[in-house]
């Protein structure tokens, strides 16, 4: 459990700095898999669209609570993560096959770390969608609109060094 809850505390804004939002996911999501053995499949497709280091940031963020809350939670055997374009828009989708629970939990004041991820979502001009159902595991879909075209054509994705040190 301990370790469960370090997930989000062991964030290194290094690893987003360094490596980008790809690069950061694969990274958490491979650590993920060795300290709880849930077995998280990747589908990373962006395309040319980049995410600015705000936004890459909050993505992340609510990747990582997604996480926590699988581990806790959901007694899932495997996540699927999905980062992909759509249009202009990015979607970040994390589906797990665990045994969900009754949406009447999304309007909770007690569920803070869902109403964490909507806020982070809201910040960043996003949309965020949950659907869960008791037994038939639970989908979290961030959307988030209005990202750039890389006018460059250069593979590098957008690190938090490519802007100011916006968090
Ligand atoms: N992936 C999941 N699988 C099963 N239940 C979940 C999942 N995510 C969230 N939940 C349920 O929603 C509740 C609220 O989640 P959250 O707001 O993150 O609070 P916390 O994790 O602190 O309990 C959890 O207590 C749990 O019952
Ligand atoms: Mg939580």
């Amino acid at each position: 459990m301990r370790r469960v809850r370090d997930i989000s505390l062991d964030l290194r804004p290094a690893m987003l700095d360094d490596l980008g939002l790809i690069a950061a996911m694969e990274w958490q999501a491979r650590e993920y898999r060795i300290r709880t053995g849930v077995h998280c499949e990747l589908s990373i497709e962006l395309g040319d669209l980049m995410v600015d280091a705000e936004r890459s940031t909050a993505l992340f963020r609510i990747f990582q609570e997604t996480l926590t809350n699988i581990a806790r939670h959901s007694g899932a055997r495997n996540i699927q993560l999905a980062l992909e374009q759509d249009g202009d828009c990015v979607v970040l989708q994390v589906k797990d096959d665990g045994r969900g629970f009754n949406e009447s939990k999304l309007l909770s004041p007690d569920s803070l770390g869902l109403l964490g991820m909507r806020e982070r979502a809201l910040l960043i001009g996003a949309g965020l969608e949950i659907r869960s159902r008791p037994r038939e595991g639970t989908m979290v879909t961030v959307v988030l609109p209005g990202a750039a075209a890389e006018s460059n054509g250069q593979q590098t994705r957008t690190t938090r060094r490519d802007h100011t040190n916006r968090r």
